[in-house]
């Protein structure tokens, strides 16, 4: 049996590369931060970025606007205030900041020179979640913006979910691109076997190509309702009949699986956007369109099932992470021995994508500065 050799024993060292935990998600991409729905008009909510804390504003008219979080009069939380016309007003002394962050109003000054304004963000709404550009302003109208699943496709129904979770986003991208680890889920989904069929990498890509066959157990309801009945080979080799497909293009992952047929029948986007300042917490947006069967209505009967289904096995994964996450602050740093191929090529395209935390940044993301009207 081969050994892993003491160079590949510690993957960080033997490549001198920064330690992937210490790698902050890069900020100058459009992140979603709130579904549409939880920002209703005529009301603010505070939302947050690696630790920096943003307004979400949605005027009666128009569309949502984002401001830096912190009145600068006494640093009150602006998403507390009050939405009147295009201005959100603080809860405290009533100062008013339009769309552009600018002061507009105080009631109380009379003619006196307005004071500064707050920081804004770039805004875009789009497959019911609201997304902010958290880094450099000036790159977000050429940073491509990405495709949700299949949410303006009639012919697929959508799930959405927003779990968050106690963990570094870079195990979250390990965690899915990972196939073999079917094997924690094997209460969910019974004993099947990932086989890897490719993959295929770029400079900001990595994809995975995977196909499964079950060796023992039975096939769950719901995988079954979708994709139809497999073969029951009983550990038999088993004709490719869907094949999976994960690919982290940075930052966002996406799982697409076709079937024999050649069909796209589900289609998984997720984005990982961290919450605290260092980077430890993490809220996933997920969107997963679901191909509808040619029953109408079947796909609404199946859809309670299909959601306790992905549930289950998101509870599975989340607690894993988790516990990786809390063995890598029990030593503080990253001792992973990581021999599949894919996944050390993931590694270092989130490290090469991403902001090595010792690597002063140049964005705004961490030291927010107001804007002055005078
Ligand atoms: S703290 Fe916001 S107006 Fe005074
Ligand atoms: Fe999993």
């Amino acid at each position: 049996m081969n050994q892993i050799s003491p160079a590949m024993a510690d993957t960080a060292s033997a490549t001198r590369q920064p330690d992937l935990r210490r790698v902050n998600a890069n900020p100058d991409f459009w992140y979603p931060v709130a579904w549409s729905s939880d920002v209703p008009k005529g009301k603010t909510v505070g939302v947050s970025y690696a630790g920096m804390p943003i307004a979400l504003v949605r005027p009666e008219e128009g569309g949502v606007f984002a401001l830096y979080d912190r009145c600068p009069h006494r640093q009150v939380p602006l998403s507390k205030g009050l939405v009147k016309g295009q201005t959100v007003r603080c809860c405290y002394h009533g100062w008013a900041f339009g769309r552009s962050g600018r002061c507009i109003d105080v009631p109380y000054l009379g003619k006196g020179k307005l004071p500064n304004g707050v920081r804004t963000f770039p805004v875009r709404e789009a497959g019911g979640l609201i997304f902010i550009f958290p880094g450099d302003p000036e790159k977000a109208d050429t940073v491509p913006f990405p495709k949700l699943a299949q949410t303006d496709n009639p012919a697929y129904k959508t799930k959405h979910f927003s779990p968050r979770v106690n963990c570094h986003y870079t195990f979250m991208h390990e965690n899915l691109m990972d196939m073999n680890h079917q094997f924690l889920h094997r209460r969910q989904m019974g004993q099947i076997k990932a086989r890897f069929l490719g993959q295929d990498r770029g400079e900001d890509f990595i994809e995975a190509r995977y196909s499964f066959m079950r060796s023992a157990g039975q096939q769950p309801l719901a995988e079954r309702l979708i994709f139809g009945k497999h073969k029951d080979l009983q550990g038999k080799e088993q004709p490719i009949e869907e094949v999976v497909t994960i690919r982290t293009e940075y930052p966002y992952q996406t799982l697409r699986i076709v079937d024999k047929d050649g069909d796209l029948i589900m289609d998984l986007w997720v984005a990982y956007v961290p919450q605290d300042k260092d980077q430890r917490e993490t809220l996933s947006f997920g969107l997963l369109s679901v191909l509808r069967p040619q029953t109408p209505l079947l796909i609404d009967v199946i859809w309670p099932a299909l959601g306790w289904f992905t549930n289950r096995i998101f509870l599975e994964d989340k607690e894993i992470v988790e516990m990786e996450q809390a063995a890598w602050d029990e030593v503080g740093h990253d001792r992973n021995v990581e021999i599949f191929p894919v996944v050390r090529a993931l590694r270092e395209l989130l490290i090469r994508c991403g902001c090595p935390q010792d690597v002063k940044q140049q964005t705004a993301a961490t030291q927010p500065e107001a804007e002055t009207t005078a």
